[in-house]
């Protein structure tokens, strides 16, 4: 496709989804399974593509020096702050076709839309494609919205992925300079917020029979990793003499998922290694993730300390060593008032007419994590939130319905002009929290 033509082909649902098979094929991994890493090849791919659509819908664009894909069209005047419209476009090992990536697709077709409509709006409209939320391959999740955000930490320069890949060098196979960092951070003036549609990666929506819903805030995560060393040995060495590393990381496992339980929050162990990993030998060494998250950040804190005082004391008694190492910290993001009311004005706009019509829209707590709370320091934010199938993500079986998508579209479009509607559409510039 060339030029501006064919809008309804680009902006259709039909179209979106389209487009979300076709980034789908851009993986590391054979047999149709889905795994796009920051700054891997398939990265540079997925970004010219969403390039070409971006320019397709009338958007100037450039890479950014952490690599997020971005573009923009100017406003009633050039140079005005921008509404950010985005998501992300990496995924976890195995992933879904969606997550992230329906929220890139939606905010290029928006884009489009606004624009062909001739409507001149009181903000620049940008879009953003980040290249790392999900953390898969430097185990740090939010690089790309942390780059643009402006808090960026030197620290993560030394990360490295399994194949001992550094942070550093992999910007300079990518074709970035990581000492211009910090040209990906914008400022808060540059934005009037940020608005970013995601599939719900919860059964809430299905449950309730709602295609759409809005976010009221994203709970807090923090990520560690965490090592139990004992001794390997022969498998037949007499239960007196054995420090299994293993048998210890497995108490602490089921003890972390009930303390969890019992404080009302959720506690993921996704990833463990045990060495040397053979039949007849006792595990010396294990090693886990813990991915911990709560709705109150207290709340996920208090846990975490008790975490530890369990892992010291199943340790001591078992005659094993831990080690522990944050990988991940990002506190719960609230969703402000306006930009959940143009969300909610959008969802309204959508339902006007359907069997959605007249009910009030849905508010809900994100558990998962997402952009929105890297770019929260610099402005305000929203999120919509789309029904998907049985909430499954993270998975080959996400799915989304074609009228559900076609909702999210016009909820997004309408929440966008709600918000070049609303008054003071230009709100004085914010301190960065
Ligand atoms: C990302 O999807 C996360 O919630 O970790
Ligand atoms: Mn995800
Ligand atoms: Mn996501």
């Amino acid at each position: 496709m060339t030029g501006h033509g064919d809008l309804a082909a680009r902006t259709s649902a039909a179209a979106v989804l389209a487009r979300c098979d076709e980034l789908a094929t851009h993986t590391d991994l054979p047999d149709g399974l889905i795994q796009r890493v920051y700054l891997s090849p398939e990265h540079a791919a997925v970004n010219a593509l969403a390039a070409g659509w971006m320019r397709e819908a009338g958007l100037t664009t450039w890479q950014d020096a952490a690599g997020n894909q971005c573009g923009r069209l100017e406003g009633a005047t050039p140079g005005l702050p921008a509404l950010l419209l985005g998501s992300h476009l990496d995924t976890v090992p195995s992933a879904g076709r969606y997550d992230g990536i329906l929220g890139v697709l939606t905010a290029i077709a928006v884009v489009d839309r606004v624009r062909a409509s001739g409507r001149s709006l009181p903000f620049a409209l940008e879009v953003v494609a980040f290249g790392d939320e999900e953390g898969t391959r430097f185990g740090t999740a939010l690089l790309g919205s942390r780059a643009l955000a402006g808090t960026w930490l030197d620290a993560w320069w030394e990360l490295a992925d399994e194949q001992g890949i550094r942070l550093h060098d992999a910007f300079e196979t990518f074709g970035l300079d990581p000492a211009a960092i910090g040209r990906a951070a914008r400022t808060s003036n540059d934005f009037v917020g940020y608005l970013e549609t995601h599939i719900e990666q919860g059964p809430v929506l299905e449950e309730q029979d709602r295609p759409l819903g809005i976010v009221s805030s994203i709970a807090g995560a923090r990520r560690f990793q965490i090592t139990i060393t004992g001794k390997a040995g022969h498998s037949g060495t007499p239960w007196v003499h054995r420090r299994d590393a293993l048998a210890g990381a497995s108490e602490a496992i089921v003890a972390i998922e009930r303390l969890a339980r019992d404080a009302d929050l959720i506690a993921t162990i996704g990833h463990l290694e045990v060495f040397p990993d053979a039949v007849n030998v006792i595990a010396g060494r294990a090693e886990f993730s813990l991915d911990l998250r709560g709705r109150f950040d207290a709340d996920r804190d208090l846990a975490w300390q008790q975490i530890e005082a369990l892992l010291a004391e199943i340790c001591d008694t078992r005659g094993l060593h831990v080690g522990v190492e944050q990988t991940h910290s990002a506190p719960a993001a609230h969703c402000s008032d306006r930009m959940r009311g143009v969300i909610a004005a959008g969802v309204r706009a959508a339902g006007a007419g359907t069997a959605d019509a007249g009910r009030e829209p849905l508010e809900l707590l994100s558990m998962a994590g997402h952009d929105a709370m890297a770019v929260g320091h610099l402005t305000e934010i929203g999120m919509l939130f789309v029904r998907c199938a049985g909430g499954v993500s993270h998975h080959p079986d996400e799915s989304v319905t074609e009228a559900d998508v076609a909702a999210a579209l016009d909820a997004f479009e309408a929440a966008v002009l709600a918000l070049a509607d609303s008054p003071g559409a230009m709100p004085a510039p914010q301190d960065p929290a």
